[in-house]
């Protein structure tokens, strides 16, 4: 059981595009299932989307599609985003795959029968958005405590899961499994979470609400609750109730990776329905923090989301993922600033990393002919160098098992910069000069040592610019991480070295800076292509004008009255230049429709027409053929 390691990603909403937050729990998983590979454990990764509810249905209601097709389209941002990060999964779960219903709709049943599920009338304060109840003593200022949405007074017949009953095993649960939640400073809000008297869980929500979930195998007036549904996934994906053997494989040694918002979820739900269901517990749960965007929350109101594929396109995906595991301590919240990545970036990988492998390999290449030399005798300084190199393998390796990914980068990068020292202090130029062949040898053949070892360990991080290195001493990937070549002496004297191009080129900072300061939110907003479902935002019709009048005092605008079909609305235009109010009458444009009703100069607008502009000239867009108006435009 100890050499399996199976971790899991939050299943990401696909109402929205995956931003630095969802992209750090997954590069995170990421590495810490490629570190358990490379010190030889079993390993299974399980990243995928959670696709019910009710924010899902309302988008795809707004855009006029089914929400499964809608869903569909979504999921391959999520794909194509975790293929460009080189995120390793081994299964993508969906909520709307047969596997995962097939087991819903089992725990559902089972449960029911058991009498851990039963039907009760609820009143309370409903959030639409965040699809859950609130008592009125949770109310921030009479909105929804959590997105501070207005919340509505819903009094209805829903089922309800006996969590309550659960609430002292649960406490005896994580007092006694010190590693349940972690870290600890998480632990120690849900343990005073629970300190306040836990209630039911509602899990149902009926279906003349939201209809787009699984539907209660009990009674076809109701859908499951998005939360019960999502958390199965974690077991649905990997055989619970139709591969006994995966199944029992993989799940003793899940640990569920997670971001601090949706603790309570994981760490209270969770646990009590695999109770319910008798399953054991996972390993754990962790928690990690929340990254902002220059010390404030990144929110798409404030426009300062980051989008990860930018950061991935400027400055490589390596470099990126580094950023993210070196930059936050996991467990507590981080700053993204574009300085902090430059410099960070700068300092560690073109100066630190990048120079050593450069200085050395150009050396080799004209010292020694290319081929790595021998080592003759040993010094305390080259023994010092074998002695660091070896410990840092099991230095790593227990600190991501605690999770602690940035001090491990620190310990590989001390190595690195005790390498780059090394150097120095011995100057094997000099030893070329004088023909010390032997010292030189023993150097540049212990620094190459050293420098595979933290290669190696790097590897998880950045996988790509460490396949580039391995080929820099002439192995393939595949060697490079094996257990073997973590041992001292894996390189052999007379193979070959070829010194390529740069691995991480410095980054010119006044460069980027121009390159930055252009890129403000806004303009990347701007500059970024939309997708259909930003154009769908943009309801178009056809209108055909009844009347034009001209607008006292404004010699510009024209007042116009437009039928659409199922309303008759007024528009005030900027056309008075170059249209009479009689040519209009009767013509059938383009307007949008959802524009936010404006007073222009005192005059109620309410949509705006659409006209092509070029050097004073001015047309309106009409509608070729006969028409009627209202028609939508896609
Ligand atoms: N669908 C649920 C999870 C169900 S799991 C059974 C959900 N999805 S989500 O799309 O909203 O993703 C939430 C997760 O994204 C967080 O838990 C966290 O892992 C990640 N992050 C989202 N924003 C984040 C930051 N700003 N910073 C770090 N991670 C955050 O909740």
């Amino acid at each position: 059981m100890k050499n399996r390691f199976y971790i899991t990603t939050p299943i990401y909403y696909v109402n929205d595009k995956p931003h630095i937050g969802h992209a750090y729990t997954t590069v995170a998983a990421d590495v810490l299932v490629r570190y358990n590979r490379i010190f030889g454990r079993e390993a299974f990764f399980l990243t995928g989307t959670d696709e019910h509810g009710q924010k899902l249905q309302d988008t795809a209601t707004s855009r006029g599609i089914p929400p499964k097709e809608y869903c569909d389209e979504i999921v391959t941002r999520f794909l194509d985003t975790w293929k460009r990060l080189n995120i390793s999964y081994d299964d993508f779960i969906r909520t709307t795959q047969q596997r995962h219903i097939e087991v819903v709709l089992h725990i559902l049943g089972k449960l029911y029968d058991e009498g851990e599920i039963y039907k009760s009338s609820y009143e309370g304060w409903y959030c639409k958005y965040e699809e859950r109840f609130w008592t009125e003593k949770d109310l921030a200022d009479g909105n929804c405590p959590d997105c501070g949405r207005p919340v509505s007074r819903i009094s209805e017949d829903n089922y309800f899961f006996k969590m309550s009953k659960y609430q002292d095993w649960l406490i005896d649960y994580i007092e006694s499994n010190p590693n349940f939640i972690r870290p600890e400073h998480r632990k120690n809000e849900i343990l005073g979470y629970l300190k306040k008297k836990l209630g039911d869980l509602c899990i149902s929500r009926p279906k003349s609400r939201l209809s787009w979930g699984i539907g209660l195998p009990f009674d076809r007036d109701y859908v499951c609750y998005v939360w019960f549904d999502a958390l199965i996934n974690y077991i649905s994906a990997i055989g619970y109730l139709s591969d006994e053997n995966k199944f029992n494989k993989w799940w003793p040694n899940a640990v569920h990776l997670i971001g601090k918002d949706i603790l309570t979820t994981h760490a209270v739900y969770w646990p009590i329905m695999l109770k319910a269901m008798g399953i054991p517990m996972p390993k754990t749960i962790f928690a990690h923090g929340w990254w902002l965007k220059d010390d404030t929350k990144m929110s798409k109101s404030l426009g300062n989301v980051v989008n990860p594929l930018d950061l991935a396109e400027l400055y490589g995906v390596d470099a990126f993922r580094y950023f993210l595991m070196r930059e936050m301590t996991m467990g507590q919240d981080s700053s993204y600033s574009e300085q902090s990545f430059v410099s960070r970036y700068n300092s560690d990988l073109a100066n630190d990393f990048g120079n050593l492998i450069s200085r050395l390999t150009k050396m080799i290449s004209s010292y020694e002919n290319g081929k790595l030399p021998k080592v003759s005798e040993m010094e305390s300084q080259d023994k010092e160098i074998k002695q660091k190199s070896i410990e840092l393998q099991k230095k790593v390796k227990s600190l991501v098992d605690e999770f602690k990914i940035n001090s491990a980068i620190e310990e590989i990068l001390q190595l690195i910069r005790m390498l780059n020292r090394y150097i120095e202090k011995n100057r094997p130029w000099d030893l070329y000069k004088s023909e010390n062949r032997e010292r030189l040898g023993t150097i540049l053949y212990t620094a190459s040592e050293g420098l595979k070892s933290a290669a190696r360990l790097l590897y998880p991080i950045m996988p790509g610019k460490i396949e580039e290195f391995s080929k820099i001493f002439n192995s393939q990937i595949e060697e490079l991480i094996s257990e073997r070549a973590a041992d001292w002496g894996w390189l052999l004297p007379g193979m070959e070295v070829k010194p390529g191009k740069a691995l991480f080129p410095r980054i010119d900072v006044s460069k980027i800076s121009k390159q930055l300061t252009k890129a403000t939110p806004e303009e990347r907003k701007t500059a970024e292509f939309i997708d259909l479902s930003d154009f769908a935002k943009l309801k178009f019709r056809v209108a055909k004008i009844l009347s034009a009048e001209a607008i006292a005092g404004a010699d510009k605008l024209l007042k116009l009255q437009i039928d659409l079909g199922s309303e008759k609305r007024q528009i005030v235009a900027g056309i008075a230049e170059h249209y009479t109010p009689e040519d209009l009458i009767g013509k059938s444009i383009i307007v949008l429709t959802n524009l936010k009703p404006a007073k222009i100069r005192g005059v109620e607008s309410n949509g705006m027409l659409l006209a092509a502009k070029n050097k004073g000239e001015m047309v309106l867009l009409t509608a070729d053929g006969d028409i009627s108006p209202g028609s939508k435009i896609s």
